[in-house]
């Protein structure tokens, strides 16, 4: 054997080794954990959407029915675009689905579907008129990027929602509809009366297809009846 393969052979040798101390140090995701994510990933591939997300949305909606033919949906928190998809074949070509989200959504869309490009947070108030409000249905998956720290997470999610809700009481019709995902934390249950207060029905969620480990429910608030939100 030359020197320069047996070269080769040490650095193959040394990098089987790193790869095997690397995968002792990074924790695998659980098997029924990793078997759950597959089941839906796989399904979302074979259905062509980007997210596996999607399925939330479709119990959300086999249940209260939000989303009609010739809605005007703003969907927050919109990338990669699966609920955005979604939400078009419900509304169909003759509704209209507005999607906003810091990420950029490059699936292509139909034509009833509008997004933008922007942080929730810096919106100037003008924005709202020219994106098409008021709507039949704000749909929020809003989720931070995650730091890890369970306080910091939820504090940043708490603050997503409260942002949702406000757009929702700005911008929709009276009757209109909300779905808002919330990470269960000390915010919860005042979130949850604000919701009571502005809408003449409201129901908490925990599709089939959300990781039952995982904090995250969605809540609906059903014929939004006005009012003003009231930060909690
Ligand atoms: C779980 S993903 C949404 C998945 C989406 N429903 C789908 O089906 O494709 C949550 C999204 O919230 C967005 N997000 C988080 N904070 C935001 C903010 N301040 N403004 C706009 N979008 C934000 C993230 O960029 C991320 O794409």
């Amino acid at each position: 054997m030359s020197r320069r393969k047996k070269r080769q052979t040490g650095a193959a040798r040394r990098g089987k080794a790193n790869s095997r101390a690397a995968s002792k140090a990074i924790p695998r995701a659980t098997p029924k954990k990793a078997k759950w994510a597959d089941h839906y990933t796989r399904l979302a591939r074979k259905d062509r959407y980007p997210a596996r997300s999607v399925y939330k949305l479709k119990e959300i909606q086999a249940k209260y029915r939000l989303i009609r033919p010739g809605s005007k949906v703003l969907d927050l928190g919109c990338a990669p675009g699966a609920w955005l998809l979604y939400a078009a074949e419900k509304t169909g070509p003759g509704g209209c689905v507005v999607g906003i989200d810091i990420k950029p959504v490059t699936i292509s869309l139909p034509g009833q579907v509008r997004v933008v490009t922007a942080d929730l947070f810096t919106l100037a108030p003008d924005f709202w008129q020219s994106a098409g409000a008021p709507f039949d249905s704000v749909i929020s998956d809003l989720a931070p990027a995650t730091t890890g720290n369970k306080m910091v997470d939820t504090a940043r999610s708490s603050a997503l929602c409260e942002t949702a809700l406000a757009i929702a009481v700005d911008h929709l019709v009276i009757g209109g509809s909300f779905v808002c995902k919330v990470f269960q934390g000390p915010d919860f249950q005042p979130f949850v009366a604000n919701i009571k207060r502005l809408f003449k029905r409201y129901d908490i969620f925990k599709p089939q297809s959300s990781r039952k480990a995982s904090r995250e429910i969605y809540i609906t608030g059903l014929t939004f009846s006005g009012g003003n939100h009231v930060r909690t």
